[in-house]
């Protein structure tokens, strides 16, 4: 069966000391035995923060990662450094990394090749912009992004992912998607894995909502069939409220 899952995307918030502190901090909680806990820090922070990580419910993430395997690429970091660390998932895709870093289905698809060949778990992020769903198109635009970035896989490799439903319109807005909408696309996005890969595959993915998901809001959310738990962004930056979320199956 799928798993609940809730990720904490901290983006590029917190210093090093502040991360550990956060972290250390989620740990001392108790957390609900039927939900996993990410935390998906800067890549700086990878290291300190899994030797902080001292709860058996809590997982750690990377939010992007190189789309080369090693060598001569200033700046970037490796799927196989992130795994060094001690990581053990690594969000790709997000709307904030395809808006402002020109990140295509392409160039995500290799992404997640190199994430999967160092056995690590991709959050693979999809959704629409606000005029996508103004005008009708936010089905088509979230199978588009699975299809380019993500059919070419083998039905065992796609078994690996989790896949986060974001619509750009709710991140970081304060305007969630309504349990409604999330349930209806949520849907849409599990039916159209079940017509690649068949219903069993599809029934085990876990597929997460992203945006604006607070400790007020997660409850309704996460009571719909097909909402596994939530990628958390604002919210996941105090421990309280993050772990009233992740305690919220
Ligand atoms: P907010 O929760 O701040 O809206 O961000 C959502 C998000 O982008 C998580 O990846």
């Amino acid at each position: 069966m799928r798993k609940n899952i809730v990720a904490g995307n901290w983006k590029m918030n917190k210093n090093l000391q502040e991360g550990v502190e956060l972290a250390k901090a989620v740990c001392g909680k108790t957390i609900a035995n039927n939900v996993t806990v990410i935390l998906c820090t800067p890549f700086i922070h990878l290291s300190e923060v899994s030797k902080a990580i001292t709860n058996k419910s809590v997982f750690l993430g990377a939010q992007n990662c190189a789309d080369k395997v090693s060598g001569a690429y200033t700046g970037e970091v490796s799927a196989e450094m992130i795994k060094s660390t001690g990581a053990t998932y690594v969000i790709l895709g997000h709307s904030e990394r395809r808006a402002y870093y020109h990140e295509t289905n392409n160039l995500l698809a290799e992404k997640t090749k190199l994430v999967l060949a160092n056995g690590l778990t991709p959050i693979f992020c999809i959704g629409e912009v606000l005029e996508e769903r103004e005008s009708g198109k936010h089905f088509e635009i979230v199978k588009k992004q699975l299809t380019e970035s993500l059919f070419e896989l083998s039905a065992d490799d796609f078994s690996k992912l989790v896949i986060a439903y974001e619509p750009v319109w709710a991140i970081g807005t304060g305007k969630t998607a309504s349990p409604e909408q999330a349930q209806e696309i949520h849907k849409v996005i599990r039916d159209h894995i079940a017509s690649k890969y068949g219903k069993t595959v599809a029934d085990n993915t876990s597929i997460l909502y992203g945006g604006s998901c607070n400790a007020a809001n997660a409850k309704q959310l996460f009571a719909n069939p097909d909402v596994d738990g939530g990628l958390i962004g604002g919210a996941s930056l105090k421990a309280d409220d993050f772990i009233t979320i992740a305690n919220s199956f």
